[in-house]
Parts: C-alpha cells; sequence; structure tokens
C-alpha cells in the first residue's frame, strides 16, 4: 500500500535524525512491499526564519491530509529569547492541539547491551519495560489564563492547571487499553493530597478502573513515583499521567535506558479502543518523535544518536498504520545493531568507539534489508 507521511525535522539535530528515520522506513518498506511518499513541512525556528511563525498555516492541514506525522525537533540558541512573542515550542504545542493528539506514549526500556550506559546500577534497571501515557493537550501547557502583570507588589504570574472529566476520560482509557496489552498493571500518577483537578483524576481513575477489572491498578502521589522509578523501576508497568508530571517523569525515566537519544514517542488522537494487534484495526492520526531536543551542542557534526527517531518509526508502523510485522522489524533491526557493538557516542562506554548518526542510521537501513 501507499501511505502518505508528513515529515516535519525542525532544527537543530532534528533534520539529521529525521534523515535516518525515512532511511530505515524506506528500508523496511522496500522489504515488505509498502511505500511511504513524503511531504515535507518547515516548523520551529526553521519556519520562523523563513516565514516569522513557528507553524505556518498550511502545516496542521498537511499533517491532516497523511496517514501519520513524523516530528524531529525544534528550538535553539538563535531563537531563545523567553519574551519573544514567537517561540519555536509554538510548532509543537499548535501540532498537539490542532491535531488533538492527546496521549502520549513514551515506552521505556534498557536494552541488556547498554546496562552498562546509565549512571543506575545494572541490577536496579535490569529487565525495565515501562510505557509512559502523558496526557499533552491539557493542564497547564494550555490552561488560560496564562500571563504575567505588575502590581503595587511588584510582577506577578498565573498559570491555570484544569482538566475536564471528558480529557481526563479519554487518557485514562488509554492507559487501561495498553495495561490491558501489556502486564495489567497501571499506576495512575497525580498529586491528590493537594490538587483539585488530581483529586478529580483519582477519582475518574478509580470509576474508569471498573471497567477494567482484569486491570490491577495503583494511585501514587507524583513525588513518590519520581523516587520509586530511580529506586525500584521494575514494579511499574503502564503508567498514566497528566501533562506536566509526565514531562517531568519521562526525562527522568529517559536515564534508565541509557540516554535521551534513545527515547521514542507516539502522540496519538483518536480513540482509545484502537491501539494495538489485539484490539480492533482502527488506524490513529498520529504524530512521532524522539523525546530528545535539538542538541545545539553537537548539531550539524554527525554525533547524534538517530534511534530515538528510528524507533519512533516502529511507533508510527505499529500505532497508526497497523503494520505490526514493519514495525518488528524495525525494532529487530535496532536491538540488533546496538548487540552486534555499534555506539553513537551517547551510548558509548568509556574506550569505546562511537559511530555517526549517518553509520549507525546506515548500519539500521543494512539490517533492515
Ligand atoms: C517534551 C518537551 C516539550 C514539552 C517542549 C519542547 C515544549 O519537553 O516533548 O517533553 O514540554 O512537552
Ligand atoms: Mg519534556
Amino acid at each position: 500500500m501507499k501511505w502518505n507521511i508528513a515529515v516535519l525535522p525542525g532544527d537543530g539535530v532534528g533534520t539529521e535524525v529525521m534523515a535516518e528515520g525515512k532511511k530505515a522506513l524506506q528500508a523496511v518498506g522496500k522489504k515488505y512491499g509498502q511505500e511511504f511518499q513524503f511531504q515535507t513541512g518547515i516548523v520551529g525556528g526553521a519556519a520562523i526564519d523563513s516565514c516569522g511563525v513557528a507553524l505556518p498555516a498550511d502545516v496542521v492541514p498537511m499533517c491532516k491530509r497523511s496517514h501519520a506525522v513524523l516530528f524531529g525537533a525544534v528550538g535553539g540558541p538563535k531563537w531563545d529569547n523567553p519574551s519573544a512573542q514567537v517561540r519555536p515550542e509554538q510548532a509543537i504545542l499548535g501540532l498537539r492541539k490542532g491535531l488533538n493528539l492527546y496521549a502520549n506514549l513514551r515506552p521505556v526500556q534498557v536494552y541488556p547491551v547498554l546496562a552498562n550506559a546509565t549512571s543506575l546500577k545494572p541490577e536496579v534497571i535490569r529487565g525495565v519495560d515501562i510505557m509512559v501515557v502523558r496526557e499533552l493537550t491539557g493542564g497547564l501547557y494550555f490552561g488560560r489564563p496564562q500571563r504575567r502583570w505588575t502590581s503595587a507588589r511588584g510582577r506577578q504570574a498565573v498559570d491555570t492547571l484544569r482538566y475536564s472529566e471528558k480529557e481526563i476520560e479519554r487518557v485514562l482509557h488509554t492507559g487501561f487499553e495498553l495495561a490491558r496489552m501489556r502486564s495489567k498493571k497501571l499506576a495512575s500518577v497525580d498529586k491528590a493530597n493537594i490538587l483539585e483537578s488530581s483529586r478529580l483524576w483519582r477519582e475518574m481513575a478509580a470509576e474508569i478502573a471498573t471497567e477494567y477489572p482484569d486491570v490491577q491498578v495503583e494511585h501514587i502521589l507524583v513525588d513518590t513515583a519520581a523516587m520509586r522509578l530511580v529506586r525500584a523501576p521494575t514494579s511499574f508497568d503502564v503508567i498514566v499521567t497528566e501533562n506536566m508530571f509526565g514531562d517531568i517523569l519521562t526525562d527522568e525515566a529517559s536515564v534508565l535506558g541509557g540516554s535521551m537519544g534513545m527515547m521514542a514517542s507516539a502522540s496519538l488522537g483518536g480513540s482509545a479502543s484502537a491501539l494495538g494487534p489485539s484490539r480492533r484495526r482502527v488506524r490513529r492520526l498520529g504524530m512521532y518523535e524522539p523525546i530528545h531536543g535539538t542538541a545545539p551542542d553537537i548539531a550539524g557534526q554527525n554525533k547524534a544518536n538517530p534511534i530515538g527517531m528510528i524507533r519512533s518509526v516502529a511507533l508510527m508502523l505499529r500505532y497508526s498504520l497497523g503494520l505490526y510485522k514493519e514495525a518488528d522489524a524495525v525494532e529487530t533491526a535496532v536491538r540488533s545493531v546496538l548487540e552486534a557493538g555499534y555506539r553513537t557516542a551517547d551510548i558509548a562506554g568509556v574506550g569505546e568507539r562511537s559511530i555517526g548518526t549517518r553509520e549507525m542510521g546506515d548500519r539500521i537501513a543494512a539490517s533492515l534489508s
């Protein structure tokens, strides 16, 4: 079949890892008889430079016409002025909201051959396999009012943490559905001892749990969850949480996998009951991106790890295109290249030789053909 993929490389290493993601996708397509057509859009700092806004008006409609969206990364020192009206991050927030991608899936796995690449003890991280589901279109990121003003008492600022029942419900369902497909364990993370929005979240998690009697649910406060993630990470399977908590916990969790450069993500809209091979085969529009940023310190030097992007391609094949064999093949190719000893600088041990972004992409593509 022919697939239309919207490609948004963005800035910095975003463009470098995107090239390798496309390479892997072409290789797997060639092997399994799938054809991928790319439509490229300019977003982030690159778009600010060329047309004055981070998310040009034609990008969201182009994504809506596609089967799925691949996203690199946006931002960089050139556009870093925090008081600027136009900022690269507006591209990513605008895409999430504009495409209604309310559920962000961030898998955290430890490759046994990389057990020494992390700062944690190998025995603590051995066997880690967590799926974090982060709410992506609500909470503090989008709540209004969000503003700053000056009063007689000095400068003041407000952000708003607001959630509706509908917003909480759909992402909780995504968490429960995923738990059902995995080891049937779900941790719902909140701050119900302090926040009203968290009390609503916890109440709804308990209500929805009655629809999933086969899933074992626990409610954990976010601070406790942060601690347990590094003390006993294997005690987690699926974690579901609101936007800001999920942002923070997933950076923390990325340490378990050895490097941010390894981590992939899927941002999904559509129905929570359309997740995988065991469910109805309904395709969900999704956007797929590595969780790392533009890494200005190494941008343009062929040093970035493309694996987070390539694994995002695998998530796209699975969740948006329903191509499970192909998704597995990409994941297997990544694993075998790592097992053969190839490393980019971020995951190379002391004294270990490393290869560049393109070489890593070539190895993975070669392993796919
Ligand atoms: C992420 C990033 C983004 C976020 C930034 C770039 C807006 O940190 O995807 O986790 O905060 O959501
Ligand atoms: Mg983040």
